[in-house]
């Protein structure tokens, strides 16, 4: 098995179960003539993030990264009514692209998209009472991982729903001795997870047309581990 049965695989269930999408196609062409990088999770990675949001009736989700809107779609999708998606992103570019996109998939009037520093815009909304989200979704820059995830439980509440991207990328999160600073980001992340009470946490990993990747999946109290106190 190799990794073009999982691609052939993926495009299988892109065509079942995910289907011909107009707007979420004219997101992806759009990205790509504003010459945006195209990194944005694929079609069933979307497609599962919506399931999970769906699954958990969520109302008021939080995504770090927004690129040019594709998995912000996706999550909107999933929204209740008078739902809404806050989604960050640094590069006023990327936020530009994505409110069109946003837009043409008919999801802008749920959506904030707002710029700057992650970090920053986290720290205004916690002073904004913004929160509690019922789901947050990482997906900026892997070095910030760890500071997003503690800035994430301050806007959560029993139950919230914490998804990170890309905890895998192709096993390099693996090398205890690198020196790069997005794994190290990855490490240290799955390391605070790892070490926090209030989480009950997993992680997924995918193969597909993005390669081989994964999700980490953390719920905030509620859930606890078999060994834990209830
Ligand atoms: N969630 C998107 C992909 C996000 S790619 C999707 O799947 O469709 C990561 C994004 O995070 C990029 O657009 C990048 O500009 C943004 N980013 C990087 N560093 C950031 C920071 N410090 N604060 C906010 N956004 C950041
Ligand atoms: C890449 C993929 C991602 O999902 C992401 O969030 C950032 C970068 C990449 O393939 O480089
Ligand atoms: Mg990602």
């Amino acid at each position: 098995m190799d990794n073009e049965v999982w691609t052939k695989m993926d495009y299988y269930f892109d065509e079942r179960l995910v289907g011909e999408d107009p707007p979420l196609k004219a997101a992806v062409e759009a990205t790509r003539a504003a010459g945006v990088p195209l990194i944005q999770v694929s079609p069933t990675q979307g497609k599962l993030l919506m399931v999970l949001a769906a699954a958990i009736g969520a109302r008021s989700i939080l995504e770090i990264g927004t690129l040019a809107g594709y998995s912000t779609i996706w999550l909107a999708r999933a929204l209740g009514p008078g739902g809404r998606v806050v989604t960050l992103e640094l590069r006023d570019k990327h936020a530009e692209v994505a409110r069109a996109n946003l837009q043409r998939a008919g999801v802008a009037d749920r959506v904030q998209v707002r710029v700057g520093r992650a970090l920053d815009v986290l720290a205004q909304l916690a002073r904004e009472g913004a929160g509690p989200f019922d789901l947050v979704f990482i997906d900026a820059d892997k070095a910030g991982y760890p500071d997003y995830l503690t800035a994430s439980l301050k806007l959560s509440r029993p139950g919230t729903l914490i998804i990170a991207d890309n905890v895998v990328r192709d096993g390099r999160v693996l090398d205890e001795a690198t020196s790069d600073p997005d794994m190290r980001g990855i490490r240290r992340f799955i390391d605070l997870v790892s070490a926090e009470p209030r989480l009950t946490a997993t992680a997924v990993q995918t193969v597909g047309e993005k390669g081989y990747d994964g999700f980490a999946i953390a719920v905030v109290d509620r859930a606890r581990s078999p060994s834990g106190q209830a």
